[in-house]
Order: C-alpha cells, then sequence, then structure tokens
C-alpha cells in the first residue's frame, strides 16, 4: 500500500490495541462521505477507514458478477490491513447485491445501505414515490422485494441515473454540472398526473445527498427527499454501542484509502480535510480490462 500522507499527519499501518472500535465505511467513491459524515457524529471517538475504491468508479455500470467477485476481493485485502470491528457498505449499488456474499465469508458485522422504501412508502401522501439510484440499484431483485413488502399500495416510479453519482463528484471536487444537466437527470423523477404528483423521493445512493441543496432548488415541485445517512449511523450505535467515555479520536485514527486516486487534486484533498480526513492512502485495485 503506498500511504501518501498529508504534513503532520502520522499513518502506523500496525494495528494497535484500542479501547474503541475501528469502523471501515466503504462505498465505490466519494459518496459514502455523507454516511461516513454521520458516522462519525455518532462515534466520534472511533477509529475510522474511509475505502472508495474509486479504480471502479462508477459501479452503477458493473455486472453483478464483477461487483461481487470486486468487493469480496478489495474487503478481504482492507479488513486484514485494517481489522475493524464493523464494516459500513456505504453503497447501495454494492449493499443490494453483496451484502449476504460478504456475512458469509467475513466474521464480523456489515452495516449496509438499501433504497428506504419503507420510509417512503410511509412519508408519501400522494401514494406517489421515486426511487432515485444508480443503473444497478434499480435493476436489483433485491430493491423489487423491498418494494413489493414496503410499498405494495404505493405507485414506485424507480429512477436509474448513470450520470448523477458522477456530477455528485463533480461538486465535491469543485467543478460543478450545470443546473441544466443536473436538472435533465432529476426530470424522470418529478411524476404528476389526474391522481395527484410524486412527494417523496428516496436518495437510494449515498452520492445523490451531496447534490441535496441543489436538487431542492431546481425540483419542479417541493418534495421530501429521504437520505438515509442517519438511520444508518443509528443502526451502527445500535450494533456498537455509544462512544467510550473519555476517550477522544485524532487525525491519526482517520484514514482514506483510495484504489486508484485519480482525481486526488489539491481541491478534493481540501475538501477531505474539511470532511475530516486528512490522511490518505492508496490500495491499488485495477479494474481489469475485460470488466
Ligand atoms: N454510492 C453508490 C451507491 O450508493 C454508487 C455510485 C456508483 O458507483 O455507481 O449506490
Amino acid at each position: 500500500m503506498r500511504v501518501d500522507l498529508l504534513a503532520g499527519t502520522a499513518y502506523n499501518p500496525v494495528v494497535m490495541p484500542s479501547p474503541v472500535p475501528t469502523i471501515l465505511v466503504f462505498d465505490s467513491g466519494l459518496g459514502g462521505l455523507t454516511v461516513f459524515s454521520e458516522v462519525l457524529k455518532a462515534r466520534p471517538d472511533a477509529r475510522f477507514v474511509y475505502a472508495a475504491d474509486d479504480a471502479g468508479f462508477p459501479y452503477g455500470r458493473l455486472s453483478e458478477q464483477t461487483l461481487v467477485a470486486r468487493v469480496s476481493t478489495f474487503m478481504e485485502r482492507l479488513i486484514e490491513l485494517h481489522q475493524p470491528q464493523m464494516v459500513v457498505v456505504a453503497c447501495n449499488t454494492a449493499s443490494t447485491l453483496v451484502l449476504p456474499h460478504l456475512r458469509a465469508r467475513f466474521p464480523l458485522p456489515f452495516v449496509g445501505t438499501v433504497p428506504a422504501i419503507k420510509p417512503a412508502a410511509l412519508a408519501t401522501k400522494s401514494g406517489k414515490i421515486t426511487v432515485l439510484a444508480t443503473p444497478g440499484t434499480v435493476a436489483r431483485d433485491y430493491t423489487r422485494d423491498l418494494i413489493e413488502t414496503y410499498a405494495a399500495g404505493c405507485e414506485v416510479n424507480l429512477v436509474g441515473s448513470r450520470l448523477l453519482a458522477g456530477f455528485a463528484e463533480a461538486e465535491l471536487t469543485g467543478a460543478p454540472v450545470s443546473d441544466a444537466d443536473l436538472l435533465a437527470e432529476l426530470r424522470p423523477c418529478f411524476v404528476e398526473d389526474e391522481n395527484g404528483r410524486t412527494d417523496v423521493v428516496t436518495l437510494s445512493c449515498t452520492h445523490y445527498p451531496l447534490l441535496l441543496e441543489r436538487m431542492r432548488r431546481l425540483a419542479p415541485w417541493p418534495v421530501t427527499w429521504i437520505d438515509p445517512a442517519p438511520a444508518i449511523a443509528r443502526r451502527v450505535i445500535q450494533l456498537i454501542g455509544q462512544p467510550v467515555p473519555g476517550h477522544e479520536a485524532d487525525e491519526n485514527e482517520v484514514l482514506a484509502v483510495f484504489t486508484e486516486g485519480r482525481g486526488l487534486d489539491s481541491s478534493l484533498r481540501a475538501a477531505l480535510r474539511e470532511k475530516g480526513l486528512p490522511a490518505i492512502a492508496i490500495e491499488p485495485l485495477p479494474l481489469l480490462q475485460t470488466q
């Protein structure tokens, strides 16, 4: 692993015993930061590794077989290197497919991120809800099962966006796309007919809350937007408990790992630092040409 440290930080790859857990937060890219922020707020004492498989981004376009193999391989390396007590799979595209494989293979708790269909069905008044996700997530049996189980009485509009996750990355790196481009991706979320109109949009890709402010502003009409990150942080606390009193994490206890690190320019480094991730390492995992 190539460790690329920013000024003033020291990274020790030898895992030392600690009274607090190490929590591994995993995504294909920067979207999982929306979940990481909430989990960090809930367990500010913990050690964190934020792992982004940016060499494989976007996961939404990968075949199911490729995705299972890729996430399992990366996870094995990460678990061996960092020995986390818990893994948060902060990616709907991966969670809706890979979680059973990970749980069967590694003996530690995995918290997943899956489309918030039940909360959306509970929140809607018009009965029209939109699940905004990657093409991978909208195609999953898992997503269809959630709809059948929790939203059978609703009209569910599944929108698989090919571009939004990339737009969210661009936003975070200080190169936002135009309002017109963003609105073009959002339009299919808004359905209106003689029975009413969409009133809930569930953000079922962890990248999308990075664009939430702009989405609210551009929406053709106001809707309830569901960001599942706070619920995921609550689940983490249920499983590993409240912060350890008297222990305060310092910068050495939070590390960002990328499989490629291609976009790591000064503006992304500044954004990561602002989100609580000053130290960065590269753990190469190239995407094979055949994938
Ligand atoms: N952030 C990921 C998700 O929640 C996926 C984005 C992608 O890699 O396509 O689905």
